[in-house]
């Protein structure tokens, strides 16, 4: 007999990962002893703190079935096709850039000590080294090569050169969510271990909010289980930050969600602010994690007006459900109805925007400078205290 969550929703096993198998390129006990001693050897490449975040994906396979950063031809791909050469979606590159001088002393085949901070923490073998396009990578993946995006910012301004080639990691960066940072074996482990056949994930770089735990908890209404998986890598300097945005589902947690039905996680990504683009990315990475069900809101991973409101749900239509792999719960934007009395859309709700509640970010961000509460209807009260403390 199929189990019960296979009638609700038709998923029978946890997603498969991309490309079948999940990439697992991280060494331990001897092995990782020994890398480390033959990494003292080798020419050193410092890594920047984005780098380290892709690296750890890599390496533990959230970005299967990428083994290492990307050469030239799956860079091509992915910029041109959202996919590898062997067709796999992926739909953002995943780069390490080097400085001109760095790269020319670098030779196809070497083996290259990657370092975060003073330590050695991976070894690559060099297959590629390579120049790009950033105005063509700029356009494809953002959109824009408008320098106020962050995205496009942080690409024109990152080194010119790029190295590609796989990748071992024998020593796993400190992080400070290391608690929280559960791989996608672990991950795995731990929904076969709740007995959980469809799981949802949720991507956010913010607090918590009432329109996230609604949209949640619609979901939750559907699958057996919900991975709440707040990104911890490098944000734009005024998005709050991945300790306050931890600390806000700690407390929501507590007070409003059924602890069996919910796993608090670190998602270690960096922030690309590409919308579309990343959406398709935040959903891949969470298949491998096993998650059968993605929820994209409104404006997902978006920045200023650079994508539609729904450009980031519109993608999907693109791909067949067999290559995603995973399948999207589209939502549209949610709001608190006075008249409703309940958080609701434009597709439940039959009044006027007179009587929705809605503050953009930065009026609620100007609330919290002024050690203003606001209102229930936007942010739970335990929430606020939490940001408003953050703030002061
Ligand atoms: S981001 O990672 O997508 O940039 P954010 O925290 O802003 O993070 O949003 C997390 C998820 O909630 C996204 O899928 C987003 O589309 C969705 N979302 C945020 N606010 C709303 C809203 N008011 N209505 C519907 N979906 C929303």
């Amino acid at each position: 007999m199929l189990p019960e969550s296979y009638e609700r929703v038709g998923a029978v096993t946890l997603a498969v990962p991309n490309g079948g198998d999940l990439v697992d390129c991280e060494l331990h006990g001897e092995a990782a002893f020994q890398a480390a001693a033959k990494a003292q050897t080798l020419r050193r490449i410092e890594l920047s703190p984005y780098a380290v975040s892709d690296l750890v994906m890599i390496a533990t396979g959230v970005l299967s079935p990428l083994r290492g950063f990307m050469n030239r031809l799956q860079y091509e791909a992915v910029v041109d096709n959202m996919r590898l050469p062997g067709g796999e979606l992926l739909g953002l590159p995943v780069t390490l850039p080097v400085p001109r001088q760095e790269a020319a002393g670098l030779r196809p085949d070497e083996e290259v000590a990657l370092v975060c901070g003073e330590t050695a923490i991976a070894i690559m073998r060099i297959e590629d080294v390579f120049s790009y396009d950033k105005q063509r990578e700029a356009l494809a993946v953002y959109g824009t090569t408008d320098t106020a995006h962050p995205g496009v910012a942080r690409l024109f301004g990152q080194p010119d050169m790029l190295i590609g080639g796989p990748i071992t990691l024998f020593r796993r960066p400190v992080s400070a969510f290391s608690d929280y940072e559960k791989t996608p074996k672990q991950l795995r482990a731990e929904f076969d271990s709740r007995g959980w056949r469809s799981v949802v994930g949720f991507q956010t770089r913010n607090p918590i909010h009432r329109a996230h735990e609604y949209i949640q908890k619609c979901a939750l209404e559907i699958v057996d289980g919900l991975l709440l998986h707040p990104l911890v890598g490098e944000t734009k300097a005024d998005d709050v930050s991945a300790a306050v945005r931890f600390k806000s589902y700690e407390v929501i947690l507590t007070h409003y969600y059924p602890a069996h039905r919910v796993i608090l996680a670190a998602f270690p990504a960096a922030m690309r602010y590409a919308g579309p683009r990343e959406a398709v990315f935040h959903a891949i990475c969470r298949r491998n994690y096993g998650c059968t069900h993605f929820i994209v809101g409104r404006d997902h991973a978006g920045v200023g007006d650079y994508y539609g409101t729904y450009a980031a749900q519109d993608i999907f239509s693109q791909f067949h459900p067999l290559e995603l792999g995973i399948q999207i719960l589209a939502f549209e934007h949610a709001f608190f109805c006075r008249r409703c009395d309940q958080m609701c859309s434009s597709k439940t709700c039959p009044h006027s925007a007179a009587d929705h509640v809605s503050l953009s970010g930065s009026e609620v961000r100007a609330m919290l400078r002024d050690n203003l509460m606001p209102p229930p209807q936007i942010t739970r009260p335990e929430v606020a205290e939490v940001l408003m403390s953050a703030d002061g």
